[in-house]
């Protein structure tokens, strides 16, 4: 490092520790605050939306991709002059209650603020210590690529209008129980969760009827919130906790796609914090009897051709890990594929989905791996591979997958 870039750092240290009102809630701030502002960042995946490929933490430039157009996540590290260094206390309350910025700008409801209104001024003050006190990083996110009229700003403010309801939160509690009202908190404002699993109007505001109805976001299913105790093997509250922490639960498939970085910053939350949110969510559920038995049977039309084709390109390209006897299942401890939420699903999409992307290694565990096929497979071949997963693993009705299909949800995930 050269003299000058020694000298700028002194000079942003300075800037950023002298003066300011920040400077002195800084350094009042207690270590304790500053680690329950880790865990609540955690529990709102701020990381995640703040980090581009390969970037340095929270300093932003990661595109969201939105129906109308792109929108690139901000720098919230300290730094005074690109980051968030120079903003009060209230400047970042008024940005996680209205959607406004510190200069006054309105912005994209992209930023989940319709959600984070819901935090308590003293949960948003822990997380305002939290992102104060990590390292500052210079960096400018690129300019948005939104169509007219979305890349004009001021129109936000008839969005917020409908959709934000800042000043009358719903009452969060309506249950007695204190764990369970924690969890529809932390479920409905930090944690976000309906930002994806609910379903999103033409205006790109969640559709409040349908909450957690489950919805496409990046060509990922998320699946329905309400639902887990139709799953092959009905979810235990255990086990959600288990899986919104690690990505993986005994008896039900792994997080993949959009939900998988959602779990890893799940992973440095509190664990009371977690298994609230799992009470919350296990208390929605539809009472609806376990899955229904129904004999397979393949569907009029369905070739067997094809599914015999699938069986056999099953048997060399997946069978080393997902058969019955596999290390996998064996070792791994890793159920088969008839207890996936994809493969029994209505919708085929995941299941197409995790076959092009494959899954990245889950943290420490390498061995976890499943490698893309987009490239080593043709869109028919997908096709007939998940029509026979689905005849052979699930005793729902078979799809009808074709090659076509398979060429439409290839487009459909964004390039970043
Ligand atoms: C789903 C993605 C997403 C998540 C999760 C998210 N943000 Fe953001 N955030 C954004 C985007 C995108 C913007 C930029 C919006 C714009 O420019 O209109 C933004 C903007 C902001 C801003 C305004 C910055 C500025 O310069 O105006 C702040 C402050 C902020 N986020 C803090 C947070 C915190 C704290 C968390 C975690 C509790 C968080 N965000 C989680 C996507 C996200
Ligand atoms: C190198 C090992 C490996 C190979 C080869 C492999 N997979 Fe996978 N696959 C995995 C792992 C690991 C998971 C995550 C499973 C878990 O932990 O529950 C997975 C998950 C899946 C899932 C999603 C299950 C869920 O979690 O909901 C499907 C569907 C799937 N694989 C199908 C296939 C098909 C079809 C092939 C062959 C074209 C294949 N896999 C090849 C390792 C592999
Ligand atoms: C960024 C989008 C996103 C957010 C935020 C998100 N999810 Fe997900 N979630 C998904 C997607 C996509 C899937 C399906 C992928 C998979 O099953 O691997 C999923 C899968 C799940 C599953 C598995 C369901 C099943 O039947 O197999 C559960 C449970 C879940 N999410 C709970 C949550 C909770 C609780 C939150 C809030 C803390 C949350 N999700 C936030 C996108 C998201």
């Amino acid at each position: 490092m050269n003299f000058k870039a020694i000298l700028r750092i002194a000079i942003l240290t300075i800037a950023a520790t002298s003066g300011t009102a920040l400077a002195s809630s800084l350094q009042a701030a207690e270590p304790s605050l500053i680690q329950r502002g880790a865990q609540l960042a955690a529990v709102g995946d701020c990381i995640v939306c703040h980090t581009a490929k390969g970037g340095a933490p929270f300093a932003g430039g990661l595109p969201i991709h939105t129906p109308f157009g792109a929108i690139y996540s901000t720098n919230i590290t300290p730094d005074t002059e690109t980051g968030i260094g120079g903003w009060t206390l209230d400047a970042f309350a008024q940005a996680m209650r209205r959607g406004e910025s510190s200069d006054g700008h309105l912005l994209y409801p992209a930023f989940p603020y319709v959600h984070f209104t819901h935090m308590t001024d003293a949960d948003i003050a822990s997380v305002y210590a939290f992102m104060m006190s990590r390292t500052p990083v210079r960096a400018n996110a690129p300019a948005n690529k939104l169509i007219f009229p979305l890349n004009f700003r001021p129109l936000l403010a008839v969005w917020n209008l409908l959709y934000l309801h800042a000043d009358n939160p719903e009452p969060m509690s309506r249950a007695q129980d204190a764990q369970l009202d924690h969890g529809r908190y932390l479920v409905e404002g930090l944690g976000h969760c309906a930002a994806c699993h609910t379903p999103l109007n033409v205006l790109g505001a969640e559709k409040k009827d349908r909450a957690f109805d489950g919805a496409v976001i990046d060509g990922w299913d998320a699946p329905s919130l309400k639902t887990l105790l139709s799953a092959p093997t009905p979810w235990t509250r255990e086990q959600l906790s288990t899986y919104l922490r690690t990505g993986l639960a005994s008896e039900h498939g792994a997080a993949a796609g959009p939900m998988l970085p959602v779990t890893h910053s799940l992973a440095n939350a509190s664990q009371a914090d977690v298994e609230a949110m799992a009470a919350y969510i296990m208390s929605i559920q539809r009472s609806s009897p376990a899955a229904q038995a129904a004999p397979v049977k393949p569907a009029a039309g369905m070739q067997g051709g094809a599914i015999q084709a699938g069986a056999t390109l099953f048997q060399a390209s997946c069978a080393a890990c997902h058969a019955a006897h596999s290390p996998m299942t064996v070792v791994g401890g890793r159920p088969l594929l008839s207890q996936s939420t994809s493969v029994n699903s209505d919708s085929p999409r995941n299941v197409v989905r995790v076959l092009l992307d494959g899954l990245p290694a889950q943290g420490s565990t390498a061995s976890r791996i499943m490698p893309p096929f987009a490239g080593m497979l043709t869109d028919a071949q997908i096709a007939d591979l998940a029509n026979y997963l689905r005849v052979q693993y699930s005793k729902q009705a078979p799809w009808q997958l074709q090659a076509d299909d398979v060429a439409k949800y290839r487009k459909e995930t964004p390039t970043p």
